[in-house]
């Protein structure tokens, strides 16, 4: 490529000439971040398309730009640019150098490259580019195996992760300037809270839509892009209307249980295809798949899975009808705080938890080798019959499991039951979100 090609696209990217937009800080991630620059690896940033990686990058520029680092030690590079005519190694090098001939670095500079995954063979420069020591490097990426398995093994051992999801419902209060950081904070607040936890649950948790008044346009957007750019391009998919139709099933069917099987059933298309895609929507992080526990592997491997998405605000902008299906949206939210919550705790992993009698609890979590917490997610526990039966497959599973406390997340029930010597605490969505999330 042409140098002067180069340069006019790193001049639109980079903060050399003035700042770049980078919207409301998101600290947790952010002092995560910071410390992992400490360190002397490189640096992966993994997470959905449009959960903010890029703007969490500028947050990052921001922050050492405020600590003294020169501008002209900065470099980003975002490998999405359309301009760019061919994506190899050796357009990385030449970029390196167009850099450094037209900005005279002063220090060891700082590289961010952004969706890296577009550049074939990526890992074998950074990993050059960091032996040599001629940068720190911050990559990013919006697909869950940015280290691909024959390149992967270059940087085992030399690279910090860290995964970044759309906002937690904190975040979506701050970015609507509302600021719990304690209890007292909430104090006379009930009910506004509740109005926003509705919000969050129906137009999802991206922070663009969070902001926007255009939020169904801006979702369905974002449905074609990840659609069409990271799926069906990139894995050369050659049957994009089944492609399509799976997704929508499986946003339809959050929360719920699956097997390949019914999915086949109902797309009438092979158990192989639906497997194959849902790995790959697994890589993109718009499907997540929930195993049973189990002590026994194969036992787990054969239960069918339980499916959350990675957005309620995108099931119901393709048609998921959220006032019918609040409780399973809320369901969903649960999930999402716990896998948020997970990236901070590599250690934990989740299931549900199912007996031969179908008595059923919604989160197990294990941490290390044993089960730490056991969580049901009931919307509507008003009525006796629903309330018996999920309180008792909840004790089921904690006197199985050896747990004696547990809980159950509602709309508005708050309270205790002791039941058999465990006790079962209730409580509001709205409040464990914020008493349990970690950023
Ligand atoms: N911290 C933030 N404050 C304000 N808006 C944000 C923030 N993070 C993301 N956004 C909005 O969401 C959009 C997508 O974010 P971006 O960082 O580009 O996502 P990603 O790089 O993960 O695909 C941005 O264009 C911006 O409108
Ligand atoms: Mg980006």
């Amino acid at each position: 490529m042409d140098k002067n090609e180069i340069l006019a696209i790193l001049n639109d990217w980079n903060i050399w000439r003035g700042d770049q937009e980078a919207g409301i800080e998101r600290g947790g991630y952010l002092d995560k971040l910071e410390g992992f620059m400490r360190s002397d690896y490189v640096i992966t940033i993994t997470g959905p398309r449009r959960a903010g990686k890029s703007y969490l990058m500028r947050q990052m520029m921001r922050k050492l730009r405020e600590e003294g680092i020169k501008r002209e030690n900065l470099l980003f590079v975002n490998f999405e640019d359309p301009r760019f005519t061919s994506l190899d190694t050796r357009v990385m090098t030449q970029v390196f150098e167009v850099y450094r001939e037209f900005l005279f670095p002063s220090e060891r500079p700082i590289l961010f490259l952004d969706e890296v995954q577009e550049v074939e063979g990526w890992e074998k420069w950074v990993r050059m580019m960091h032996e040599l020591k001629k940068a720190k490097i911050i990559v990013s990426g919006s697909n869950a195996h940015l280290l691909s398995r024959e390149l992967g093994t270059l940087l085992t051992g030399r690279h910090l992760d860290l995964t970044v999801f759309p906002l937690s419902f904190q975040e979506f209060l701050s970015f609507h300037q509302i600021e719990i950081n304690a209890p007292l904070d909430v104090a006379g607040r009930e009910t506004e809270i509740k109005g926003w936890l509705r919000r969050y649950i129906e137009s999802g948790s991206f922070p663009q839509i969070a902001l926007s008044e255009q939020k169904r346009e801006i979702l369905l957007n974002y449905f074609d892009d990840l659609l069409t750019k990271d799926l069906l391009r990139r894995f050369r998919i050659r049957k994009p209307h089944i492609m399509k139709a799976l997704i929508k099933y499986y946003l339809s069917n959050v929360s719920n249980l699956m097997t390949f099987m019914a999915a086949e059933r109902f797309l009438h298309t092979s158990a192989d295809t639906i497997q194959k895609f849902s790995g790959y929507f697994e890589d993109v992080y718009l499907i997540y798949f929930l195993n049973r526990f189990s002590f026994k592997v194969k036992e787990q491997e054969k239960s069918p899975r339980k499916i959350y998405a990675i957005d309620t605000g995108l099931c119901n902008a393709l048609g998921l009808r959220f006032s019918e299906n609040i409780g399973r949206l809320a369901e969903n939210i649960v999930f999402l705080a716990l896998k948020r919550k997970q990236a901070f705790q590599p250690d934990t992993e989740l299931f549900y938890w199912k007996d031969l009698h179908h008595r059923e609890v919604d989160f197990v979590i294990k941490s290390g080798l044993s089960v730490s917490r056991l969580i049901q997610v009931c919307w509507n526990i008003e009525d006796e019959k629903t309330k018996k039966r999920e309180l008792g497959s909840l004790v089921t599973a904690m006197e199985e499991l050896h747990i004696s406390h547990a809980a159950i997340i509602t709309e508005e029930r708050e309270g205790e039951i002791l039941l058999n010597q465990k006790r079962v605490t209730l409580i509001p969505l709205w409040k464990w979100l914020l008493e349990d999330e970690s950023c």
